[in-house]
């Protein structure tokens, strides 16, 4: 299995701090965002890994990332998206040499996770999985529609409804087989002009080949001021424990 992180876009949310780098490079207490999806698919047993880049900073990745190795990488290869914010289906679109006919596992460039998804991607055999989180804000994300019969079963993925039908958010992690390249060639840009993963995971609904789990655990996208300062906080916590919570603590009661 190989790796795809998807870290085009243009990080607008994070302006003007993303006038300066790209947003996967944004600090997350103290390693650079990029690190933590790395840090998922090396765990996972995912050492052969493309990165998509875009973006005035696109050059800023290698100086950062280097060749991998330092993380546990063993092969490291870049792909620049042309359209910045064309979409994370059209930033996928780019892997498809890199896939080589093979099954990939795929990861947001600003998704935090400490779940471990080797389980999943060792199992993995077609079609694709989308890994769900229950979230307080369903109405952010794609959010699956289950079968009424069927709970297991999801029957259609909306894209930020404003009616959620679950309370689940559909997270950047997804593992798809080989046919993920035909259904990104048959999408179509949507009203805000980009080719959107859901339609590609609704592709694979309508042929009865999706799956999903539960991501175990801390997830986050780091997109925003708050959940950026959200994955700053939690990944201090885990890194300096409970005393960097109680300092926290008292610098907010000031
Ligand atoms: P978004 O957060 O939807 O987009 P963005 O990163 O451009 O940020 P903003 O909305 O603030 O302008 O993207 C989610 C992830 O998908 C992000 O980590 C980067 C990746 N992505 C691409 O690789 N290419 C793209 O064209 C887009 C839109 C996103």
């Amino acid at each position: 299995m190989k790796g795809v992180i998807l870290a085009g876009g243009l990080g607008t949310r994070l302006y003007p701090l993303t006038h300066a780098t790209n947003k996967h490079l944004l600090p997350v207490f103290d390693k650079p965002m990029i690190f933590y999806p790395i840090q998922t698919l090396v765990k996972a047993g995912i050492k052969d890994i493309m990165v998509v880049v875009s973006g005035p900073h696109a050059g800023h990745f290698i100086r950062v990332l280097k060749n991998g190795k330092e993380l546990g990488v063993s092969h490291l290869e870049y792909a620049y998206q042309e359209k910045p914010d064309g979409g994370i289906a059209d930033a996928l679109a780019l892997a498809e040499d890199f896939a080589d006919g093979g099954p990939i596992t795929v990861i947001l460039g600003d998704n935090t996770t400490d779940a471990d998804i080797s389980k999943p991607v060792k199992e993995f055999k077609e079609g694709a999985v989308v890994f769900l989180k229950k979230v307080p804000d369903p109405e952010r994300f794609g959010v699956p529609r289950f079968d009424e019969k069927n709970p297991k079963k999801i029957v259609e993925i909306i894209e930020k409804p404003k009616n959620p039908p679950s309370s689940y958010a559909v997270t950047g992690v997804y593992i798809y087989d080989n046919k993920v390249f035909d259904y990104i060639r048959q999408c179509k840009p949507s009203w805000r002009g980009e080719l959107e993963i859901t339609d590609v995971n609704n592709f694979y609904i309508k042929a009865g080949k999706l799956t999903w789990a539960e991501l175990e655990g801390y997830w986050w996208d780091a997109g925003t001021f708050e959940t950026l300062l959200y994955a700053n906080i939690y990944w201090a916590k885990q890194k300096g424990g409970e005393k960097v919570v109680r300092n926290i603590t008292k610098i907010l009661e000031l």
